[in-house]
């Protein structure tokens, strides 16, 4: 079976934008791949949170994964900084990146934008990424259509690697879902759907209770012009609308579209439609939390399993570059 790899930061609370850009396929995945999925706290250092607060979200982060359909008898679920490779990885590939590349990533363009002082850990973190994707020998790596350049970028550090040292590492290739790859955020259709960026209302959280979520999809900004029709570049919020109701229902935007006339119809429909597609996801969350414990245990089983399979790939890389094995 070949291998999946992917990871989300445990930076705030989950939302829409996170279950249909990403989780949702990787729960798909587990049963047709080898899967590994991580909790990438470290990559999460690179925003300021509170130490006390990352921990938590750590394990909640976990535990959202878990409601969201994750099965550790079918995956292999850890949390990055549990398993060292990672790190000793970013080094091997960070001799490997150069600056040119990685000041081109739009992402890091963006968080850095108006600083006085950036942070290294932000501009190398696209590195920190291809490592995660490496170590586990990924072919492909399900993510949401933001993800998209640092896939690129992951693909074309391996593959100098490669030139430069022989066959050592596997080239990974992202899977971006046809539909769902970039929710937008509710209030401002022109940005994504994101936990960084502060927009309650915009934001529809997985664990929103049904009638925040009818309230958010009710407010959301549309346009003017009354007509029902798909089109993301002059009616992106309708189109938003209008996608978010195809995926949970399983058809096209434009099948979506000609069912409707009226905005307010379309909009009662797809606040029904998200309330059902995360009605399972929070009873599971609601189990889940009352006992921690179990999760703890099982996030230690994981790391376990994935270090089994680092420290190969960490090792192979390492002497393909020359470092003295240990005794
Ligand atoms: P993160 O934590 O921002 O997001 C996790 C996943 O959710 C997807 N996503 C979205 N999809 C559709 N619409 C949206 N509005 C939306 N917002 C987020 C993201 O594309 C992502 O798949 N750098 C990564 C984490 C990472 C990683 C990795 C991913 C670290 N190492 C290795 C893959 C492989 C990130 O910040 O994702």
């Amino acid at each position: 079976m070949s291998r999946v790899l992917s990871g989300i930061q445990p930076s705030g609370d989950l939302h829409l934008g996170n279950y249909l850009g990403a989780i949702r396929n990787w729960v798909e995945d587990q049963g047709s791949h080898d899967a590994f999925y991580c909790v990438v706290d470290l990559h999460a250092l690179t925003l300021d949170i509170d130490p006390a607060e990352l921990r938590i979200r750590t394990q909640d982060t976990a535990l959202d994964l878990l409601a969201a359909g994750l099965d550790p008898d079918r995956c292999t679920l850890f949390v990055q900084s549990h398993v060292v490779q990672h790190t000793q990885m970013a080094w091997l590939l960070e001799c490997t990146a150069t600056m040119g590349e990685l000041r081109r990533m739009t992402q890091f363009k963006d968080k850095s934008e108006g600083k006085e002082s950036v942070r290294v850990g932000l501009f190398t973190y696209p590195v920190l990424q291809a490592a995660d994707i490496v170590l586990y020998d990924a072919e492909r790596v399900p993510v949401g259509d933001d993800q998209r350049q640092h896939l690129e970028l992951a693909r074309e550090i391996a593959i100098r690697f490669n030139h430069r040292f022989g066959d050592v590492l596997v080239v990974p290739e992202a899977a971006i879902p046809k539909a769902g790859a970039r929710v937008m955020d509710l209030q401002h259709p022109e940005r994504k759907m994101s936990k960084s960026v502060s927009s309650p209302l915009g934001t529809v959280l997985m664990m929103d209770e049904p009638d925040q979520i009818t309230r958010k999809v009710k407010k959301a900004v549309t346009d003017t012009d009354g007509e029902v029709r798909f089109d993301r570049e002059s009616k992106p919020g309708l189109a938003n609308l209008l996608e978010l109701l195809a995926v949970s229902t399983d058809r096209t935007p434009d099948q979506v579209a000609s069912s409707y006339e009226r905005y307010g119809d379309l909009k009662a429909d797809t606040a029904e439609a998200l309330i059902e597609l995360l009605r399972p996801v929070q009873a599971r969350r609601a189990e889940l939390a009352a006992d921690p414990g179990a999760a703890a245990a099982l996030l230690a089983r994981g790391a376990e399993k994935a270090s089994e399979v680092a420290e190969v790939t960490y090792a192979r890389a390492a002497e393909a570059v020359g470092l003295l094995a240990p005794r």
